[in-house]
Parts: C-alpha cells; sequence; structure tokens
C-alpha cells in the first residue's frame, strides 16, 4: 500500500458493513450501525471520515467538534492495513477540517493500555493532560487524556 493508493472521503450509511468488521477486530467494545448512524445524523457537530485503498474502506475516524474543541471518539484502521500512512493521514484531514471550523485544540481519551494508540497519537504531537479513572466499564481501565494544539 503506497499513500497514492489512498483516498479519503466523508463517511456515508453504505460504509457501516465494512466499518462494523473493522470495529469488531480492532475494539473490545465496538460500535454497532446505531452508533455510526447516529454520528452520521449529528454531522453538523461531527466529522466522519472513511479512508479507502483503491475502492476498499479501510478505516475510518469519527470526531465531535465545538467550542473550539476537537474530541476525537474513535479511529481504526483494518490490522492488515496498520503501519502504513493511512491513520496518520486520516487523523490529519480530520485536524484540518476542524481548525478549518475555528477548533484550537484536539482532546480524547485512550485506554491506558492501548500502547499502540498511544505510541500513535504521541508520534503526532498529542500530549497526556490527565487521567480518567475507571472510564471503560468492561474493563475498568482508566483513560488517559490527550490533547494537542491545532490552532494556527
Ligand atoms: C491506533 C491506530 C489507528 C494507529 O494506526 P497504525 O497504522 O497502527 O499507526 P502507526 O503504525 O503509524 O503507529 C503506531 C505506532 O505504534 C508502534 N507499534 C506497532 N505495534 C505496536 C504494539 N503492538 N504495541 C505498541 N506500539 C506498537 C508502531 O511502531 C508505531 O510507531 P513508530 O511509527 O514510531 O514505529 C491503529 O493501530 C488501530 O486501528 N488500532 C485499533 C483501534 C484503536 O485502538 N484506536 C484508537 C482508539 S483511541
Amino acid at each position: 500500500m503506497t499513500p497514492r493508493d489512498l483516498s479519503i472521503r466523508e463517511m456515508s450509511p453504505v460504509d457501516i458493513p465494512p466499518l462494523l468488521e473493522i470495529e469488531r477486530v480492532s475494539f473490545p467494545v465496538p460500535w454497532d450501525a446505531d452508533m455510526f448512524m447516529i454520528q452520521l445524523y449529528l454531522s453538523n457537530y461531527a466529522e466522519n471520515l472513511v479512508i479507502l485503498s483503491g475502492d476498499r474502506i479501510i478505516g475510518y475516524i469519527s470526531s465531535w467538534y465545538g467550542h473550539e474543541e476537537m474530541h476525537i471518539l474513535s479511529i481504526a484502521i483494518a490490522p492488515a492495513d496498520r503501519g502504513g500512512e493511512a491513520a496518520a493521514m486520516l487523523l490529519a484531514r480530520a485536524m484540518e477540517r476542524s481548525r478549518e471550523k475555528g477548533c484550537l485544540k484536539a482532546v480524547l481519551e485512550v485506554r491506558e493500555n492501548n500502547g499502540r494508540a498511544i505510541r500513535f497519537y504521541e508520534k503526532h504531537g498529542f500530549t497526556r493532560a490527565g487521567r480518567r479513572k475507571g472510564y471503560y466499564p468492561d474493563s475498568g481501565e482508566d483513560a488517559l487524556i490527550l490533547k494537542k494544539d491545532i490552532g494556527n
């Protein structure tokens, strides 16, 4: 996979079936179709992008924005497509679009045991801003709060 094969566009309902499969293999508590539909319904306050390799959906990012802050809810790349440019491209595009809407900061929660995701975000300039105790009801795990300034 080279960056030339990759393209990003807005998510639509027809993307949900392949996204559910990516969810299933990416998260302990995957989003269901309703979660994606709610995200799409809130599109005035949300950014939902998918990334394709050729015509195959390989990942997505969903975020909310408001009051100068972009809140990244979820990002996932299909396992076979990790370790390339896809996640970085998606994150960069979502931050660029949020910046255009007036956001000055990006913020997210990540499971403290999700070393790969933490490494990914820190590589892209996010820093640790706090911790939410027992944030994840399935495991009781803490969330780390990561932040990044994205204003110009
Ligand atoms: C988080 C995610 C989107 C990042 O995409 P990616 O393609 O894996 O990202 P990258 O490969 O660019 O970056 C991951 C970094 O972790 C490192 N890494 C690879 N495997 C790792 C592992 N098992 N444990 C810890 N770090 C690992 C990589 O080496 C890389 O750092 P480097 O470029 O400095 O070597 C992707 O891993 C994913 O979909 N994970 C499952 C869903 C998820 O956890 N989403 C985040 C929720 S907040």
